[in-house]
């Protein structure tokens, strides 16, 4: 039995997606357990593209998928997918998907209320991606969410509507001076959507309970990265939910003593999308040849990613907070051609070095990146299949960060396809502790 989580160590956008794709042929079942369609993970298998938003990413493999009660839902969103999934040729049904009936529901004025205050906020803006994820969280924890199980139960669901539309409707209207919505609106649709997503909806806790007890093997599927946590991440430039592996356990209603692996996703560079401070971040040619060789768009919102050089002060801090016990490095192939490559290992602030990331984040925004420089490689790395195969100052580049991070790697990626792997360790056929 293994119980593998997988996380994000940066700022999203790491290639969560496409791993547990590949990893999900060995799992039985495959559970996302935060976030919502702020996310967006691209598989490319067989040269065709998908980009999954909200359900995770070992559909492709054709394995059972839930959706945790850590999640906040766009039932909209949701169904386009499913549908999308299905005109594919991809079998989506409640045999093969479903949901959690603790979720919580995005609802219409949450995009609405999402959208209204970044604009307000000018320049000050976070970035959000505009999906609602931050307003819905906000609901869920002031005890006034909307969650799957009420879509079962049309009177309660109404009732519910009712309530919180006075309020919300307040706000849009004199603090965000936005439209009002009418409640009965958001009752229509929403009855569609249930008619359509009931047999969906299910005890994913007592599901997963019933798998582990049966020795299946479950893969735990994190969203954005570990500096988006709300509690760790650069606050308030972070996203609403916990994205550290602890929320697998939380996030799905198993325990976390049932977690075995915990693997940190790292891109051989660091990218983010949306406001914040980004220390490593490159402004000059070298980071404009990295962004279009590596394609860094948002999968979500389309924007340009930010990017800059690997920075270790934010890998360690993501192997402490998670427990990593093995790394996937991809996009290393993005590297090749560079004459060099610098990996941060430390920041100067003020005159000090600080090893450790920085809560403040103005103390963040005046630290400047302590680089050790690496001689590049000049030959595409996108056909390596194995590790002894890459070029040696590419094996000494990764060597490194293993020695920085203190935590093995146990995949390279060296291209978006499914194939272009370089698997060292299976996590799921190593032992426990590696
Ligand atoms: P996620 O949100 O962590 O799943 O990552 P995204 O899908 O948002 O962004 C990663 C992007 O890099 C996607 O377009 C992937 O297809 C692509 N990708 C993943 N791994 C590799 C790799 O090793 N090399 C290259 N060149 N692209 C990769
Ligand atoms: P994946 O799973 C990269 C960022 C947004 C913004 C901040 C808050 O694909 O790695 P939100 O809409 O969540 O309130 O936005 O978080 N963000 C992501 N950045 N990848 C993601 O997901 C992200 N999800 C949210 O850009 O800065
Ligand atoms: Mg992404």
């Amino acid at each position: 039995m293994s119980n593998i989580v997988i996380v994000g160590t940066q700022w999203g956008d790491e290639g969560k997606g496409k791993i547990v794709d590949l990893l999900a042929e060995f799992a039985d079942i495959i559970i996302r357990f935060q976030g919502g369609n702020n996310a967006g993970h691209t598989l490319v298998v067989d040269g065709k593209q998908f980009i999954s938003h909200l359900i995770p990413s070992g559909i492709l493999q054709g394995k059972v998928c839930l959706i945790g009660n850590g999640l906040v839902v766009d039932p909209a969103v949701l169904i386009e997918e499913m549908d999308l999934l299905t005109d594919m040729g991809i079998k989506v049904g409640p045999d093969n998907l479903r949901i959690s009936e603790t979720a919580n529901l995005i609802m219409p004025y949450h995009k609405q209320i999402d959208l209204a205050r970044e604009e307000m906020k000018g320049d000050k803006k976070i970035g959000t991606t505009g999906r609602g994820i931050g307003p819905c969280y906000e609901d869920k924890v002031a005890r006034m969410g909307i969650r799957f199980v009420e879509l079962l139960d049309p009177d309660t669901f109404k009732e519910k509507v009712f309530a919180v539309m006075e309020e919300k409707n307040f706000y849009l209207e004199k603090f965000l001076s936005s439209a009002p919505i009418d409640p009965q609106s958001i009752i229509d649709i929403y009855s569609e959507y249930a008619k359509k997503l009931s047999p969906y909806i299910s005890n994913v806790s007592v599901e997963l309970d019933r798998a582990i007890k049966q020795e299946k093997h479950i893969l735990f599927e994190g969203a954005q990265g570990t500096h988006l946590d709300i509690d760790h991440g650069t606050y308030p430039y972070v996203t609403s939910s916990n994205t550290v592996a602890g929320n697998a356990s939380c996030g799905s209603g198993i325990g976390p003593g049932k977690l075995d692996k915990i693997i940190g996703i790292v891109k051989a560079y660091t990218t983010r999308v949306g406001s914040g401070p980004f220390t490593t971040e490159l402004f000059d040619e070298t980071g404009e040849k990295i962004q279009k060789k590596g394609a860094e768009f948002g999968a979500t919102t389309g924007r340009k990613r930010r990017c800059g050089w690997l920075d270790m002060v934010m890998l360690k801090n993501s192997v402490r907070l998670n427990s990593l016990t093995s790394l996937v490095l991809t996009k290393l192939d993005v590297l090749s051609g560079l004459e060099t490559i610098e990996i941060c290992t430390a920041y100067e602030c003020n005159g000090k070095i600080i090893k450790d990331f920085p809560a403040d984040q103005k103390v963040l925004s005046s630290c400047t990146p302590v680089c050790e420089t690496f001689s590049g490689w000049s030959r595409e790395i996108d056909d390596i299949r194995t590790l002894e195969d890459l070029p040696e100052n590419a094996k000494k580049y990764l060597k490194r960060i293993e020695e920085l991070s203190g935590v093995p790697v146990g995949i390279v990626s060296v291209g978006p396809g499914r194939e272009q792997t370089i698997i060292v360790n299976n996590p799921f056929f190593i032992d426990k502790n590696c």
